[in-house]
C-alpha cells in the first residue's frame, strides 16, 4: 500500500515510517514541522534506504490537503499528527480542540472524495480519563482530565460516527500507553522541545548531562513503592502494532475498531530510574517532589485485543527501552540538528 503518514516526522511517526517501509509498503509523509526537525526526513531515508517524500504544511488547511490527495496516490492513511502537551492544552484549549478537530476533519473530507476507504488514528490510553478500572480494557467508558485528552476523545467519537455511516470504511483506533525508546540505530528517536513533560526524556537528559535532577512527582501514591505506575511500552513495538493494524484493517470487514497498545506491565518511576542507571552506567540524582495536578497513581493495558486480533505482541523490556533511549540520547545529546 502506499500510506500518507501524517506527522511521520515526529517521534513516533518517523518510527513507524521505517516499520512500513521494512513491510513493503510506500511511505508519503505530511508534517507542518512545527515539533519535528526536518533533519529526520535525511536519517529516515539513510535507514530505509529509500526517498521519503514530505509535504510541509498543515493539515488545517483544507485546500492544501485536497492538493495532496489529488496529487498523490493514497491507499491508506496513519493519522499521527496533532498538538500533544498536556499542560499547554491547559493553558490554549482553543489551539488544542482547533489543530487536533480541524485536521481529522481535513483529512476524513479529502479521503471521502478521493476514496480513501483506511485510516489508524492516534489515539491514548488518556481516553481511560482519571479513575480507570485497571488493567484497562477497551470497553471501559472514555473520558478525559485536559483539553489535549479530549480531543482524542472527541476525534474517537467522530470516528465512530464516520464508520457508523459508510460500511466500506476501515477505521482503527490505537490507544498508546507510555511510548519511548528509540530506534535500535540510535539515529531516530524523541527529540522534545524546551523542558520535557514526560519521564523518559527528562531521565535521558539527567543522564547525559543536560539537565541537573530529575523531580519524582510523588512518593506517596497507592502503587507498591508510592510512585506513579505506567506501562512504558518501546516505540519501535508501537510502530509494528500501526502495521499490524494497517494489515487487520484493510484486509477486514469491520469499519471502526479499537485497540491498546500497551505491554500489560506497570512499571514505577523508581524501577525507571533503576533501569536507566544501568542501562547508561550513569548515576540519575533525584529528588521526591509534590504530585503533578492531573497524574493518577497507575496506568496500565489489556493489551489481549490487539494480542489476540492483530497477533501482536510488545516483544522489548524496560532495560530494552532505556538502552535504546541511552544509545539515542548519547549519540545526539541535544537532538536532531536544525540543519
Ligand atoms: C502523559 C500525559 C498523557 C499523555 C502522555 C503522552 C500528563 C498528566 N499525562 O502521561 O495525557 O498521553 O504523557 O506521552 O501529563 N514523572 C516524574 N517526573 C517527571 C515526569 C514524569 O516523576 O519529570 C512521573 C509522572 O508523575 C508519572 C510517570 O512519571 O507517574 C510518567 O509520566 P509521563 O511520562 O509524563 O507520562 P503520563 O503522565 O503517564
Amino acid at each position: 500500500m502506499r500510506v500518507l503518514v501524517s506527522g511521520g516526522a515526529g517521534y513516533i511517526g518517523s518510527h513507524t515510517v521505517i516499520r512500513l517501509v521494512e513491510a513493503g509498503h510506500d511511505v508519503v509523509v505530511v508534517d507542518d514541522f512545527s515539533n519535528a526537525k526536518p533533519t529526520v526526513v535525511g536519517r529516515l531515508e539513510a535507514l530505509t534506504g529509500t526517498s521519503v517524500p514530505v509535504h510541509s504544511f498543515d493539515l488545517t488547511d483544507v485546500d492544501k490537503t485536497e492538493h495532496l490527495f489529488a496529487n498523490e496516490t493514497i491507499d491508506a492513511v496513519i493519522h499521527f499528527a496533532g498538538f500533544k502537551a498536556v499542560g499547554e492544552s491547559v493553558a490554549k484549549p482553543l489551539d488544542y480542540y482547533q489543530n487536533n478537530l480541524d485536521s481529522t476533519f481535513s483529512l476524513l473530507r479529502a479521503m471521502r472524495r478521493h476514496d480513501v476507504r483506511t485510516l489508524v488514528f492516534s489515539s491514548s490510553a488518556t481516553v481511560y480519563g482519571a479513575e480507570p478500572r485497571l488493567p484497562m480494557t477497551e470497553d471501559l467508558p472514555t473520558s478525559a482530565t485536559n483539553p489535549y485528552g479530549w480531543t482524542k476523545v472527541m476525534i474517537e467519537q467522530v470516528l465512530t460516527d464516520v464508520a457508523a455511516s459508510d460500511d466500506r470504511l476501515r477505521i482503527a483506533a490505537l490507544r498508546y500507553f507510555n511510548p519511548v525508546g528509540a530506534h535500535v540505530s540510535g539515529d531516530i528517536g524523541e527529540d522534545p522541545s524546551g523542558i520535557p513533560n514526560n519521564l523518559m526524556p527528562f531521565v535521558a537528559q539527567v543522564a547525559v548531562g543536560r539537565r541537573e535532577k530529575l523531580s519524582v512527582f510523588g512518593d506517596d501514591y497507592d502503587t507498591p513503592d508510592g510512585t506513579g505506575v505506567r506501562d512504558y511500552i518501546h516505540v519501535d513495538d508501537l510502530a509494528a502494532g500501526h502495521v499490524a493494524a494497517l494489515d487487520r484493517i484493510s484486509a477486514g470487514t469491520t469499519p471502526m475498531s479499537i485497540w491498546n497498545l500497551g505491554t500489560g506491565q506497570g512499571v514505577s518511576v523508581l524501577e525507571v530510574i533503576k533501569a536507566f542507571e544501568r542501562a547508561s552506567g550513569r548515576p540519575i540524582p533525584y529528588e521526591i517532589a509534590p504530585r503533578r495536578a492531573g497524574d493518577i497513581a497507575a496506568s496500565y493495558a489489556d493489551p489481549s485485543r490487539a494480542n489476540s486480533e492483530l497477533g501482536w505482541y510488545a516483544t522489548k523490556t524496560i532495560d530494552d527501552m532505556c538502552a535504546d533511549t541511552w544509545r539515542w540520547q548519547s549519540k545526539n545529546p541535544n537532538g536532531y540538528p536544525d540543519a
